[in-house]
C-alpha cells in the first residue's frame, strides 16, 4: 500500500527549501520529529478538501476497512459531533421536520458536548446493569421500543465496544434499525482493530450507518488520530456532506504528523497487522483461560481487552491497580470494582508473560463489594443546550445539592461516561453515585427557575 504522506513529508523534511509558513518552529528544534509538522503547502492537499496525497492516503484507508473512511486529528469526538451532524441534516432533508437522537446511556461525554452545542433532542434507553459504564441492549428490547415510537429518531446511538469491553450485537441492531426507519450510529472509538480480526466484527461490516474509531486507541498511531466511517448504504447527501459536517466542529489547522501517522499505519495494516493481531488474540484468550481457572472473575467480549473484577477477587480496584504498579505495569483504567487492562499488538510477548506471572502471583481474597450504587435515570430540568449558556456554581457534594440542577457538561464516572449531564435533576441516587466516584465538588446551575 502507498503511504504518499510519509513520502511527501520525508521528501520536503530532507529539502533545502527555506520554510517561511507555518509552524513557527521551521521544523528544527531539540525534537527531530518537529521537521514533519508542516501548513498546507502546494502539494501538502487539504484535509477538509482533499485532492492529492490526503486524498489518496485515505482511499486506502477506505480499501482497508471496507468503508468511505475520512480522517480526523481530533480524535473520535470530533467524528461523534460529525456523526450526529449528519444524521440530523439527513432526517430533516427526508422528512422536512427536525427529530431527536436515541442513545444508549453510557456515551462518552463527547456525545453530550455533540448535542449540547448543537441543540439537539436526545431519548436516552436505558439497561438494569449495575454500573453506568454499559448499557446492554438486545436489538429485541431496542424493537420493543421503537416500534412504539410515532416519531421516529433521526438515529439510534450507541457506544460498543464500551470502556470495560463490553461489544454489543451490532448485527442485530442495525437489522432493527433499518427496519424501524432508523439509522445507527456506532462510537466504535475502541474498536479500530475489529476490522482486522480473523472475522471482521467492525461496526460498518455488521451493518451500521456511520462509526468512529479512534485510531491510537487500539492501533499503532499517535494520539489524536482517529476515523470516521460511512457505509455504502448511506445516501449521496451524506456523503457529499461529511467534510462540512468535519470542518464545523474541527480546527483549521490539522496536525500533518497525526495525518502522517494513518498514513504509516496503512503500510502496517495492509502487511503484517492482521497475522500479528491474530497471534495477539489467541494469547490473550489463553491468559483469559488461565486467569479464569485461578479464580478471576473476567468481564466483556472484547477481544484486546482484559477486564478483571478486582473486588470478587477480594481488592479494591484502586489496590489492585497500585500492586500491577508496584510490578511496572500501568493498566488503562481501574476504579473501586474493576480493572481494565488494553494490550495491543505492539506488547511485546515478554511483557504479556509478565503480565500473567503478576496476575497469578497475587493471592485471592474473600471478595469485596464495591458495586456502584444502582444505576439510575436522572430528570431533566432543562436543555443541555440551554444549560451549557447558565450560570453555574461550584458547590460542595453534600445532601444539599440533592433537588440541584447539574450544570457540568457531565459529571463523569472516570472514563467519561456520565452519571448526569448539565441540565438533569441530581435526585439521592445521583448524589450517592458522586459520592461513590469521589467528587468533592460539583458546579450546579445558578438560578434554574429563572432561564427563559
Ligand atoms: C467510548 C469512547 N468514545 C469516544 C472517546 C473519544 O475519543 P478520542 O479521545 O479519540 O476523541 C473516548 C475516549 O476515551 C471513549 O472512551
Amino acid at each position: 500500500m502507498t503511504t504518499p504522506v510519509v513520502d511527501f513529508l520525508n521528501r520536503y523534511s530532507e529539502s533545502d527549501y527555506i520554510r517561511l509558513h507555518m509552524p513557527g518552529h521551521k521544523g528544527r528544534s531539540t525534537d527531530d520529529f518537529f521537521r514533519y509538522d508542516i501548513t498546507e503547502i502546494d502539494g501538502a492537499d487539504n484535509l477538509f478538501d482533499p485532492k492529492g496525497i490526503i486524498l489518496e492516503s485515505m482511499k486506502n484507508a477506505s480499501e482497508l476497512f471496507s468503508s468511505h473512511t475520512y480522517y480526523s486529528c481530533e480524535g473520535s469526538s470530533l467524528c461523534i459531533r460529525a456523526m450526529i451532524y449528519l444524521a440530523m441534516l439527513e432526517y430533516k432533508r427526508i422528512h422536512n421536520e427536525e427529530s431527536y437522537i436515541l442513545a444508549f446511556r453510557n456515551v462518552h461525554k463527547s456525545f453530550v458536548s455533540a448535542i449540547a452545542l448543537l441543540g439537539i433532542d436526545v431519548e436516552w434507553i436505558t439497561s438494569d446493569v449495575p454500573n453506568y459504564l454499559s448499557c446492554p441492549i438486545s436489538p429485541d428490547e431496542l424493537e420493543k421500543y421503537l416500534k412504539i415510537k410515532e416519531k421516529k429518531p433521526a438515529a439510534v446511538y450507541v457506544t460498543s465496544p464500551d470502556y470495560l469491553g463490553n461489544i454489543l450485537d451490532i448485527k442485530g441492531l442495525a437489522d432493527v434499525c433499518h427496519r424501524e426507519g432508523t439509522m445507527l450510529l456506532v462510537d466504535n472509538a475502541h474498536g479500530a482493530y475489529l476490522k482486522f480480526l480473523k472475522n471482521s466484527l467492525h461496526p460498518i461490516d455488521l451493518g451500521a450507518d456511520i462509526c468512529c474509531d479512534s485510531a491510537h486507541k487500539t492501533l499503532d498511531a499517535l494520539t489524536g488520530t482517529a476515523y470516521l466511517h460511512v457505509s455504502d448504504n448511506c445516501s449521496e447527501f451524506i456523503f457529499n456532506s461529511v467534510f462540512r459536517a468535519l470542518a464545523l466542529f474541527a480546527s483549521t489547522s490539522p496536525s500533518y504528523m497525526l495525518i502522517r501517522s494513518l498514513d504509516a499505519l496503512n503500510a502496517h495494516l495492509s502487511n503484517n497487522y492482521p497475522l500479528e493481531l491474530q497471534l495477539l488474540e489467541d494469547k490473550i484468550n489463553k491468559i483469559k483461560e488461565e486467569l479464569s481457572l485461578h479464580g478471576y472473575r473476567l468481564l466483556g467480549n472484547e477481544p484486546l481487552k482484559i477486564t478483571i473484577d478486582a473486588g470478587d477477587y477480594g481488592y479494591s480496584g484502586t489496590e489492585f491497580y497500585s500492586l500491577l504498579m508496584k510490578n511496572k505495569i500501568i493498566c488503562e483504567y481501574y476504579d473501586k470494582q474493576y480493572i481494565v487492562i488494553m494490550i495491543s499488538v505492539s506488547n511485546t510477548y515478554k511483557e504479556t508473560e509478565h503480565l500473567l506471572k503478576i496476575l497469578l502471583s497475587i493471592k485471592k481474597e474473600p471478595s469485596l463489594v464495591n458495586n456502584p450504587p444502582a444505576f439510575s435515570l436522572p430528570v431533566a430540568s432543562i436543555k443541555p443546550f440551554d444549560a451549557i449558556r447558565s450560570m453555574t456554581e461550584e458547590v460542595k457534594v453534600s445532601k444539599k445539592i440533592i433537588g440541584s440542577v447539574a450544570g457540568d457538561i457531565i459529571f463523569n464516572c472516570p472514563p467519561a461516561v456520565p452519571i448526569v449531564i448539565c441540565g438533569e435533576i441530581i435526585d439521592y441516587n445521583i448524589y450517592s453515585a458522586l459520592k461513590y466516584y469521589g467528587y468533592k465538588t460539583c458546579n450546579i446551575i445558578k438560578n434554574p427557575d429563572k432561564l427563559d
